[in-house]
């Protein structure tokens, strides 16, 4: 099989059942204990160097950020570590991440209560606060990659994805304003607008409006199979959603209970044109980034969500688990699923474990 993450399945299929152990009377089989003893390999760290599978890279990751109005950083109480940052404080925190090898950073925004409103104008205006961030991020840094949130929840009083009508989220009428918040990103210098509000024809719309502006080097990373989860709810403190979203967002993402639906979910956005695709959550939907990855063979991403993120930190902040330990071996996990690329609010800390080895 031509990707590295996913050989060894054939190998397993083709393994006998069982294999009886041997005795004096049966000799072993070839090919079964004590001639094959699989601890060998394991023996000394070169030799599980050798065997190692699946390898994780600085390359790999991608850095979520939040960004405020104010001056200065907000710690996020939910999320240890994780900070909103202001105007004054993004260029030094992102020199940091570019620094150390990370691939990309993809930006959040915490919108003012006072810029908030139903119909979620701010989220079209080209000095919203993302469009001025990723501004100033390409003139510092034009080698990051910067990757942008189509979705009007941050902009929006009713804390929801879309624009509601009578209390319903409407699909038409949301994609005409994430296609020019998707414009309004793309001109600021994003790389790839990342729509993740799961609206049925969004990418297509977008793809087709970036095309008609002559931004058709921009890309599209859509969040396919985004699940309505309770592991974003963390996050939604971060950007200063959760008190406004009234009800949940079973309407339009996902229902965890689902996989097929996640592959036409997949199927249908990159018809549309989209360039990667994501999983999201990450561990608890495993078996999803490896299905897209078998399925599709398109560069595949997942996103390790606030809430993961912060059951991490909040065990190893009781001291019941090995807080470096843990973060290495779930992003493995990603990469053993057949994952390309994964955001993590973890990405900082991972470079700065990768550097030491
Ligand atoms: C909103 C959005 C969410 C996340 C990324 N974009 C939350 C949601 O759908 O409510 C969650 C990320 C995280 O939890 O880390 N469009």
């Amino acid at each position: 099989m031509a990707d590295p993450n996913l050989r060894g399945t054939p190998i397993l299929r083709a393994l006998p059942e069982r294999t009886a152990p041997p005795t004096q009377q049966q000799p072993a089989a070839p090919g079964a204990y004590p001639r094959v003893r699989m601890r060998r390999n394991r023996a000394a760290a070169w030799s599980r160097g050798l065997a190692a599978e699946n390898r994780l890279a600085v390359e790999d990751l991608i850095w979520p950020l939040f960004v405020q109005d104010d001056a200065g950083v907000t710690e996020v109480d939910s999320m240890p570590g994780v900070q909103r940052l202001g105007p004054d404080c993004l260029i030094d925190a992102v020199g940091a991440v570019a620094e150390s090898g990370v691939s990309a950073i993809a930006v959040f925004p915490h919108v003012a209560p006072e810029l908030k409103s139903r119909e979620c104008e701010e989220a079209v205006n080209p000095e919203n606060l993302v469009c001025q961030s990723v501004r100033s991020i390409k003139h510092a840094f034009p080698e990051i990659g910067v990757i942008t949130d189509v979705a009007l929840d941050p902009f929006n009083s009713l804390g929801q994805d879309g624009l509601l009508r009578d209390g319903v989220v409407v699909n038409d009428e949301t994609v005409e304003l994430l296609c020019r918040q998707a414009q309004v990103q793309a001109a600021a210098g994003s790389d790839y607008v990342a729509p993740s509000d799961m609206m049925d024809g969004r990418v297509g719309a977008i793809r087709e409006t970036l095309d008609l502006e002559g931004l058709d080097e921009v890309g599209i990373i859509a969040y396919s199979a985004k699940y309505a989860s309770a592991f974003y709810g963390p996050f939604r403190d971060a950007v200063g959603s959760a008190a406004a979203l009234s009800g949940d967002k079973k309407t339009y993402q996902l229902d965890p209970a689902n996989s097929d639906e996640a592959m036409r979910e997949i199927a249908l956005d990159l018809q549309e044109g989209a360039d990667m695709v994501m999983v999201k959550p990450g561990l608890p939907y495993l078996d999803i980034v490896r299905r897209a990855k078998l399925t599709f063979g398109v560069p595949t991403l997942v996103y390790q969500v606030s809430g993961e993120y912060s059951m991490m930190k909040a065990a190893a902040e009781r001291g019941w688990l090995d807080n470096d330990a843990i973060v290495m071996e779930s992003l493995m996990a990603f990469k053993r699923a057949g994952a390309d690329g994964i955001l993590t609010y973890a990405a900082a800390e991972a470079a700065e474990i990768l550097r030491r080895g």
